[in-house]
């Protein structure tokens, strides 16, 4: 058996492979290697793209990650108050909720999930707004407000795609990711598609806040919490938002008198949404495969998210499946036989992945054959027949799942390290813990997520940093951190500030 990078399990004597399977393995192994020195090389390309975006990067230039900033200058303080409406568009749901602040770092929340189409991702982006203000009139409707009638709501918009945001109400789409392609849409107001959709049917709510849904778990966290310096979402897509110094958000292009009185208003911080997907587009660092190359190709938008495409949910299956085809097509694994699942774009579900693995969690509770449980995924979820699945595929399946996985987490931990060292400059020689509040599939599913991404951060920042590092589980962050919009929105509003959009 060849020997295999540290950061992977153990192999147990159940995987004595066949020659031929256990040498393919070990060659996959290399191709998704990410040793220390790797991950710091990322961290530090990050950390230069971090300040490339801050200071101003062209914004037509999709080469690097946009750092845009959010127009929030605030971060909750757990004792906030009032009824919002929020809505989350660009994770696998479209969701409508209302969130009751109750300003003891607490909410409630009644919400409902709208199920967005295929067709609706690709066509006339008003037919998207309007199923997405259909939804809120259903919301309304059936499941009610505790606002009282002649009130008109504040909704904050959680749209998670890179926007250019001009105010923290307004905001032109730069592209789409994760599968939408709405046509007419690229250069347009989210905001103000979505409320000329609302006012159409006359439904008497106002967005006042547009969010990305990292800033939204940011601020989620913030207010729960009482402190938090990243928000990170590892679902379906990945992006992280953190707390800025102003002054270093050089391409605002703020004078130094402006400088000094934000400072003296205390705003002298602002969350900027990094847009860390499209990190590396250009391809200087990030360790492609000819998997990775392959899922980019016939992507819908090849060239672009790069990062994304290594780490989130949407792709590490359709990884997965293609490294699985590879052993296939080179007869070591399933007695070079293939299924229909196994052959479709994006057939093989990332969700597949936690049910390979975690039956080789080390202490797992789940009791049982491990190989079992793998064959009874690989025949029930990818219709293999079982004759074909021999005790060494479900092992080599498995690993095959480790392998792309463990490189993901590996590969999200240079995310958080750079972040860690983009702000050492405000946090250094703070004793407290530095908090990231994550959300998504991942981060919620994924079997040993956590200990991965920190293994990585000890190897990139060393113990002593590593440990500062506070990982919070931010569930539904976007959905209330839009609520908290909404809310900072209408405060300002009230006190005549101009950033808000009047109707
Ligand atoms: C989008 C981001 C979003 C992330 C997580 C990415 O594809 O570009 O705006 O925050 O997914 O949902």
């Amino acid at each position: 058996m060849a020997s295999s990078p540290s950061y992977l399990l153990p192999r147990t004597s159940q995987d004595e492979l066949p020659a031929a399977l256990d040498q393919a393995l070990t060659d996959v192994e290399n191709q998704f290697d990410t040793p220390t020195d790797l991950l710091k090389q990322i961290t530090d390309r990050m950390l230069w793209e971090f300040n490339k975006g801050l200071a101003g990067a062209p914004t037509d230039d999709e080469s690097f990650m946009p750092m845009i900033p959010s127009y929030l200058q605030q971060v909750p303080h757990g004792t906030e108050k009032g009824t919002y409406l929020a809505l989350d568009l660009g994770g696998t749901n479209l969701r409508v909720c209302e969130v009751e602040l109750l300003g003891d770092s607490k909410w409630r929340m009644k919400q409902q999930k709208y199920k967005v189409s295929e067709a609706l991702k690709v066509g006339e982006v008003t037919a998207l707004f309007d199923y997405i203000a259909g939804s809120v009139d259903h919301f309304l409707t059936e499941i009610g407000t505790s606002a009282s009638e002649d009130e008109k709501l504040h909704l904050g918009f959680t749209f998670s795609f890179p926007v250019q945001q001009t105010a923290i109400a307004a905001g032109t789409l730069m592209s789409w990711t994760k599968g939408f392609e709405c046509k007419n849409a690229i250069g347009k107001d989210v905001v103000q598609l979505l409320q000329d959709a609302l006012d159409r049917k006359h439904i008497h709510v106002r967005c006042s806040a547009l969010v990305n849904d990292t800033c939204g778990t940011l601020m989620a966290a913030a207010y729960e919490r009482g402190d938090c310096l990243c928000g990170g979402i590892f679902g379906t897509g990945t992006n992280g938002a953190y707390v800025e110094d102003i002054d270093r958000l050089t391409k605002m292009g703020f004078q130094a008198d402006e400088l000094e009185a934000n400072k003296r208003h205390g705003l002298d911080k602002m969350v900027v949404n990094t847009e860390w997907g499209a990190f590396d587009n250009e391809r200087t660092v990030l360790p492609f495969t000819v998997f990775d190359s392959r899922v980019d190709r016939i992507s819908i938008n090849p060239r672009k998210q790069a990062y994304e495409k290594m780490i989130s949910g949407m792709y590490l299956g359709e990884v997965t499946r293609n490294v699985l085809l590879h052993l296939v097509d080179s007869q070591v694994l399933f007695k070079g036989y293939s299924t229909r699942a196994l052959n479709a774009h994006y057939g093989l579900d990332t969700a597949l992945m936690s049910a390979l693995e975690a039956p080789f969690v080390p202490n797992s509770t789940e009791s049982g054959d491990p190989l079992a449980a793998v064959r009874d995924v690989l025949t029930s979820s990818l219709g293999l027949a079982p004759a074909l699945v021999a005790d060494a595929d479900c092992s080599a399946a498995a690993r095959v799942s480790e392998v792309v996985g463990t490189r993901g987490c590996r590969l999200a931990a240079c995310a958080i390290a750079a972040t860690v060292r983009q702000t050492e400059q405000t946090t250094q020689g703070q004793e407290k813990e530095l908090v990231f509040g994550l959300d998504g599939s991942l981060v919620e599913f994924y079997p040993r997520f956590e200990q991965r991404v920190r293994d990585a951060l000890v190897e990139i920042l060393g113990a002593d940093q590593a440990k500062k590092v506070k990982i919070a589980l931010a569930k539904d962050g976007s959905g209330v951190g839009a609520a908290l919009c909404a809310q900072a929105a209408a405060a300002m509003e009230s006190k005549g500030a101009t950033t808000v959009r009047k109707d």
